[in-house]
């Protein structure tokens, strides 16, 4: 069967010439719900930036759907592949919710009705409904965070990409935001800290350190490897110490 995303080989450095991924090879299948998980710096956000080529690399090899990550693939893969970055004022750019969240539904070309409809689904989905008119940049950073994948939620991609979708939501809207996340059918890939939510929403989990996969298994046996996770940064290594054991630090 064809996947949904192959990776191979992949490797990328930045300008300045720091190395972000160093041959990372991957594949997933159709309607898998993938979790990739790491340090602060590990090449999550460079890896996910990969899947709609908006940065391309000389080494290694990225294909959506078949369609090899190329300039005369790009339209395609961008409507195929809907990614939310990690920073939300990357993505919302218009003067009102409704005209960003109707952004990619007016571009794909669906009649005004059909971008009303996507635009009320969306911001219901993402508990933001009745926001049409507000202005993204006066919203909390956790509303804005909802608004920024109610953006490519009202696109319905067959490939959702997520950074960090978790970060500033308060407890109900990250739980609401889970839940929804796992009643989707489509390919999922999400980059997080937060396993508790990676535990709940993806069957696969991939760590990645220092630009390489160092582990890409099924979740609950990513999740119970405490010295895989400690190893990573992403449990609290034991023998830490903590802060109440150095003395009160606010009476010196
Ligand atoms: N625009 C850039 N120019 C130069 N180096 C960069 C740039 N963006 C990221 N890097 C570097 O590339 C490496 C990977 O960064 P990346 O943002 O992919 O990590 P991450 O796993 O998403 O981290 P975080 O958990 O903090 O979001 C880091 O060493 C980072 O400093
Ligand atoms: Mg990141």
């Amino acid at each position: 069967m064809e996947m949904a995303i192959s990776i191979t080989d992949l490797s990328y450095t930045y300008h300045d010439g720091t190395p972000a991924l160093k041959g990372v090879s991957l594949d997933i299948s159709r309607g898998e719900s993938i979790g990739v998980i790491g340090p602060n710096g590990a090449g999550k956000t460079t890896l996910l930036l990969h899947l709609n080529g908006i940065l391309m690399s000389e080494n290694g090899k990225v294909k959506i759907l078949g369609k090899e990550t190329r300039k005369e693939n790009l339209k395609g893969i961008r409507r195929d592949v809907g990614l939310v970055f990690q920073d939300p004022d990357d993505q919302l750019f218009m003067p009102t919710v409704f005209d960003d969240v109707a952004f990619g539904p007016i571009n794909m070309g669906c009649a005004q009705e059909e971008v009303r409809e996507r635009v009320a689904q969306a911001l219901e989905w993402v508990g933001m409904e009745g926001c049409e008119q507000r202005s993204p940049q006066h919203l909390s950073i956790g509303e804005k965070r909802r608004i920024a994948i109610a953006t490519i939620l009202s696109m319905s991609p067959q490939i959702l990409v997520i950074d960090e979708p978790t970060a500033n939501l308060d407890p109900r809207a990250k739980w609401e935001l889970t839940v929804l996340l796992r009643g989707l059918s489509m390919t999922r890939i999400v980059a997080s800290h937060d396993l508790e939510m990676v535990a709940a929403l993806c069957e696969r989990t991939i760590v990645l350190d220092n630009g390489k996969i160092v582990a890409d298994d099924a979740t609950p046996i990513i999740m119970s490897n405490t010295v895989l996770l400690q190893r990573h940064g992403l449990a609290p290594a034991s023998g830490i110490i903590e802060p109440r054991d150095r003395g009160p630090l606010l009476n010196r």
